[in-house]
């Protein structure tokens, strides 16, 4: 090979991985003794794998033990259980891959029996492991050493890819002299190149019985915005454990790529506006006595009402658990939610062209949610009174490596406000009470290649919990051959919006379903209500009046009552209520879920991609508590076929009345892309609440103090006018 291509080729490869991994270790001082580096990684050629790499500033893991029993595994837990794995010969074999390593966590009766100076549950890892194509589910207990449960999986689908398969996916197809030719034939130098590694879902022949993936490319010259030089029509499938080109499709040779012209983000190479701007002058929340948080032993956080455990997770992301609140007149603790988190999204692309029809994408079931969360960035992810979390994850060699900064905890105080009321001279009462709203968030932002998403938990002091979805980063478009809507015909469909010449961006959706085990007071005498409105008729003569809206509540008995679709004229409330506990005046205590703007899938329900995402067919789902149904598109979500997944388990219609009940919730987005969308999407958002319903005796919130000035650094508003 060429000196400069290798050169380029390498640097491609880099910044592929810090595409998408930031992949630095603690190992600074053993990396060697580590890192033993055998040969089925397949990047790991040499005896230091250059993307292991210490991070500066990082916080020091090693010392790490664990203190609650929801704590992740540490690094010196993982470390035993690779050994523990390594020491059983069939895993110790070439070709043998780790493809999740964490807790499995102890029975949710041991978590709520745990109390603060006991002792921890035996800790144990959940290991999915592939060897000789084979994937095993094993349980492995790290202080006897013993690998306790060793099961094959049997659902279709494989486990989460490994940053190395997306890795290997990228360079692999160079070993084909054929796709050398297609690119160059393109007009594309080969040194330029940028690929993706695309889930190729399932459509049944080619996906069958081989782990599968397909490769699309794009020019990295002259910008580093390559999303928006795409190749178009130019698709390799690869076997990806061989890493063997099954096929290269190269159409839409006529198809230009588009031009790098502004397509930059940076900040530092953008053109400045010439026209004079007027720039926001530098802004920050102060916290002149610090937080009003605290995070005990890097987990369990607890803020003004509030006490829950944090983890980060690959797939998942981010893990809120035994999340409680106090109630004000007690002064205990009540649980409110014992686990909520992301189980997974669907991200399908509405273009059934060959290049374009497997653009259906899981992102936490096939790359890991929490794998592609990237370092948050300092006063620009998170403000400056934020404090991060680093999250530790394996490698596919078992491997620990620490991604740092992965989330970030702060206050929030957007001047908005908690409650209020003034009275208005026609009562000539001189009151004004009003209450500043001050929340807590936790955040992570993950980049699954081109897309961003934010995520939030965010905690209000009056009970309320509001999970918030933000979309951002760049768009995956289609090039085209028009420069301008006047060369379209007017019969022919573009499957999106032409952005910029020789751009489109095509129409997707998004879902993120969140998997919700709401413990209204406790685990036990859980039920989902429907509160129906209906519209009541008078009878002639009773009033003026023709029509009132009456609510009807309906328990649901089995999970089929509790699968439903919203519907803007036949609304209902969603409550979660404990059957067994009233409040003062008889009602239930419960919490309600309310559904905010949100999409549906209008995907045929035999449509392979919708199969395989079926939890997305309704927009709710109660399912009862089973520590086996976590993940909504399936254990096994890479090729899966729709055999395992919420709506599979949902029509088995099981009991789900006074229970122990999960709640799931799909956050949905209709994203028909805009010019304004290009080069880098603006943040859309969207979120729900969980929301205290007679849950509290009253206001909670009633005895928080105003604001007053003495309490706060001298600054200024500017004068009005
Ligand atoms: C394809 O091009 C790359 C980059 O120049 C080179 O490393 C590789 O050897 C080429 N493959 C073949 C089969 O020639
Ligand atoms: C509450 O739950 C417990 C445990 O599941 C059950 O034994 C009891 O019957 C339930 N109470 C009511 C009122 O349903
Ligand atoms: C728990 O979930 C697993 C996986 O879906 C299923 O096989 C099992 O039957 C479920 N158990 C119950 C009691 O529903």
């Amino acid at each position: 090979m060429e000196g400069r291509n290798l050169f380029f080729l390498t640097s491609i490869i880099l910044l592929l991985i810090f595409t998408f991994l930031n992949l630095p270790s603690p190992l600074s001082h053993t990396t060697d003794q580590l890192f033993d580096c055998t040969t089925y990684s397949p990047w790991c050629s040499s005896k230091k794998p250059f993307f292991l790499r210490q991070p500066e500033n990082s916080k020091n893991h090693y010392a790490d033990f664990p203190n609650h029993p929801l704590d992740p595994l540490t690094i010196g837990e993982i470390q035993k259980v690779k050994k523990i794995v390594n020491s059983i010969a069939e895993f110790r074999m070439k070709g043998c891959v780790l493809h999740s390593v964490v807790l499995e966590e102890p029975e949710k009766e041991v978590v709520l029996n745990w109390r603060k100076g006991h002792r921890l549950p035996p800790r144990k890892a959940a290991v999915v492991a592939r060897a000789l194509g084979v994937v095993h589910v094993l349980s492995v207990d790290i202080e006897t050493g013993r690998v306790t449960r060793r099961e094959t999986g049997s659902y279709s689908g494989y486990p989460i890819m490994t940053i190395e398969d997306m890795i290997t996916a990228t360079s692999a197809p160079f070993a084909s002299s054929d796709f050398n030719r297609s690119i160059i034939q393109r007009g594309v130098d080969l040194a330029d190149l940028a690929c993706l590694p695309i889930s190729t879902g399932w459509y049944g022949k080619i996906e069958e019985k081989r782990r599968v993936i397909k490769v699309q490319c794009y020019t990295l010259k002259d910008t580093i915005n390559f999303y928006m030089r795409p190749i178009e029509g130019l698709t390799v499938l690869l076997d990806l454990d061989t890493q063997q080109v099954m096929e290269i499709i190269d159409e839409g040779k006529s198809i230009p790529i588009p031009k790098a012209a502004n397509t930059d983000y940076r900040y530092s190479r953008i053109k400045k506006n010439t026209q004079k701007i007027n720039l926001l002058k530098p802004i920050s929340i102060e916290q002149p006595n610090g937080p009003s948080f605290t995070i005990e032993n890097n987990h369990l956080v607890k803020w003004a009402n509030w006490e829950f455990h944090l983890k980060p997770d690959p797939r998942a992301g981010v893990i809120i658990s035994r999340a409680m609140v106090q109630d004000p007149d007690t002064g205990k603790m009540r649980n409110v939610m014992y686990k909520g988190f992301t189980s997974e999204l669907f991200v399908p692309y509405m273009d059934p062209s060959d290049a374009w029809y497997f653009k259906t994408y899981m992102d936490a079931g096939e790359y890991g949610f929490g794998l592609q969360a990237m370092p948050l960035d300092p006063l620009n992810d998170c403000p400056r009174n934020a404090y991060y979390m680093d999250g530790v994850f394996v490698a596919a060699d078992g491997t620990p490596y620490v991604r740092s900064n992965m989330i970030c905890v702060f206050e929030r105080y957007a001047g908005d406000i908690g409650w209020r009321h003034a009275e208005c001279p026609i009562t000539g009462l001189p009151i004004r009470e009003v209450r500043p709203k001050v929340t807590l968030v936790v955040r992570m932002a993950a980049s699954v290649a081109n897309y961003d998403y934010i995520v939030d938990w965010e905690f209000q002091n009056d009970g309320l919990i509001r999970p918030k979805v933000g979309l951002s980063g760049i768009l995956m478009v289609k090039g085209s051959p028009y420069v301008n809507m006047n060369q379209v015909n007017q019969n022919e469909y573009l499957y999106g919006t032409l952005l910029s010449e020789n751009i489109i961006g095509v129409i997707h959706d998004h879902y993120v379903t969140f998997h919700l085990n709401m413990d209204i007071d406790g685990p036990s005498n859980n039920s989902f209500v429907k509160v129906n409105l209906q519209k009541e008729m008078t009878s002639p003569g009773e009033s003026p009046r023709r029509s009132y809206l009456k609510a009807v509540r309906n328990v649901a008995k089995t999970e089929k009552d509790a699968q439903i679709k919203l519907k803007l004229y036949d609304p209902s409330e969603f409550h979660v209520i404990n059957s067994n506990k009233k409040s003062r005046v008889g009602n239930p205590v419960g919490y309600k879920v309310v559904p905010g703007g949100t999409a549906a899938s209008l995907l045929d329900h035999d449509d392979p991609p919708q199969k395989r995402a079926a939890f997305t067919n309704n927009q709710i789902w109660v399912t009862p508590y089973n520590e086996s149904e976590q993940w909504a598109a399936g254990l096994f979500v890479y090729q899966s076929q729709g055999d395992d997944t919420l709506a599979v388990w949902s029509d088995r219609d099981r009991a789900i009345e006074n229970k122990d009940i999960v709640v799931w919730y799909t956050l949905g987005f209709h994203h028909i892309p805009c010019q304004e969308d290009f080069p880098i999407m603006p943040t859309v958002s969207s979120s729900f609440e969980i929301k205290p319903v007679n849950f509290f005796e009253s206001n909670p919130i009633l005895n928080i103090p105003p604001n007053s000035p003495k309490d706060l650094p001298i600054c200024k508003a500017a004068a009005s006018a």
